[in-house]
């Protein structure tokens, strides 16, 4: 059996802080039922000391969403960590999450505190959030633009005080792949007591990166990722779910790792998610987009219908597709436009089928897309025709 890998979602949270998203208590609650169905381990319900609306929201979600962790995020202070407690305290398993920046330019410009001064407010949150609950989360804000061996100063005390987690966030999305995998790797070599804490992850999307970050981090040792439906979040989002749960699914080779996801809930997760913040997902989204699982070449279209494997690397109903989509266009060729009349229900002699073909190929070259109804009426028009 291939190691596990934790899902931390933060759509609740991180994703909410997507420009001009906001969703109500009740909106909340649905996503976070759906989340329970498509069996994330964690997730972060939000930041109950920035609003009484944030904080009802993460108190009925504890109350009333059962089968997973809950958790709530917590400046390093005394008051946040206070008020999340109070709002997840009757969860069935309430995880405290609490973060300080550990960066230079954060330490200078944000906190105007001292490395020493930074250290110590971390290991006192930690301490802290331990005296409710034994499941604290600590993030170092900004790790990888830190200096690696105050990180490391950090992240030994922290776990010291009682993290049993510990988060090496990309909060702006400037690492890549390979330098993110050393970070972790150095933490693991330096951080004495490293094996006492599960390493977690938590990319922003600024460079395109999140997602294959998160799976370096994987190879180097993280076994928690956090992340979102859609990849939605600040500025440029957080890295996606459904991507990462696919990679590690579909390259068992090289990734060695699962999840406990019910990846069938992918695609309705993905709607309803879309549907309540306005966030209109790309077509050519990986995995969740209308088209990717959509055939459109003529060439494409033969080879799914001979068989699927020679264009499809993941089977569609596995993410929750009823069936992968054949895009009827110009490029289409005979194969595709008979797959698709009998999907409608007809079948057609071959010399029908020759007039239909032509007749769609002369439309085909007018109009972008073919849909089911200009289908229908070519059939209507060649075949069912009755002569004048
Ligand atoms: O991006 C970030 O660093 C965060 C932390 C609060 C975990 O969202
Ligand atoms: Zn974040």
């Amino acid at each position: 059996m291939s190691e596990r890998v934790y899902i931390f979602d933060t759509t609740l949270r991180d994703g909410e802080q997507s420009p001009g998203v906001s969703l109500n208590v009740e909106e909340k609650l649905r996503i976070a039922q759906q989340l329970e169905r498509l069996k994330v381990d964690v997730i972060e319900a939000g930041f109950p000391v920035a609003s009484p609306g944030d904080f009802e929201a993460v108190k009925r979600i504890a109350d009333e969403v059962r089968g997973l962790e809950v958790a709530a995020l917590a400046r390093a202070n005394q008051r946040d960590i206070d008020t999340a407690w109070e709002a997840i305290k009757r969860a069935a398993s309430p995880r405290i999450h609490t973060f300080i920046a550990t960066s230079d330019i954060h330490l200078k410009y944000k906190l105007r505190k001292s490395r020493e001064e930074v250290l110590e407010l971390a290991v006192s949150a930690v301490k802290h959030a331990s005296s409710y609950t034994s499941n604290v989360e600590f993030s170092a804000e900004d790790a990888t633009r830190s200096d690696l061996a105050f990180l490391a100063q950090v992240v030994e005390a922290v776990i010291e005080a009682g993290a049993r987690v510990v988060n090496i966030p990309d909060t702006v999305g400037y690492t890549v792949p390979h330098e993110y995998e050393r970070i972790i790797s150095y933490l693991k070599e330096h951080v004495a007591n490293i094996d006492r804490a599960i390493i977690s992850v938590h990319c922003h999307n600024d460079l395109g990166l999140a997602v294959a970050n998160s799976v370096a981090a994987i190879r180097a040792g993280a076994r928690q990722i956090e992340c979102t439906i859609n990849g939605i979040g600040e500025r440029a989002g957080n890295a996606a779910m459904e991507e990462i749960v696919m990679i590690l699914r579909t390259r068992q080779d090289v990734f060695p790792y699962h999840t406990e996801i019910n990846t069938r809930q992918i695609v309705p997760t993905s709607r309803l998610v879309s549907h309540l913040t306005g966030m209109v997902v790309q077509p050519n989204k990986a995995i969740v987009g209308a088209n990717a699982f959509a055939h459109e070449s003529g060439i494409h279209q033969d080879g799914v219908l001979k068989e699927r494997s020679t264009y499809e690397i993941m089977s569609p109903e596995d993410v929750g597709w009823s069936k992968s989509a054949i895009v009827l266009g110009k490029h289409s060729g005979r194969h595709a436009l008979k797959a698709k009349l009998e999907e409608l229900g007809y079948h057609l002699a071959d010399e029908e089928l020759d007039r239909v073909f032509r007749r769609f190929k002369e439309l085909a070259d007018k109009k972008q897309e073919i849909f089911d109804e200009d289908i229908e009426a070519i059939v209507a028009d060649e075949v069912f025709r009755l002569p004048d």
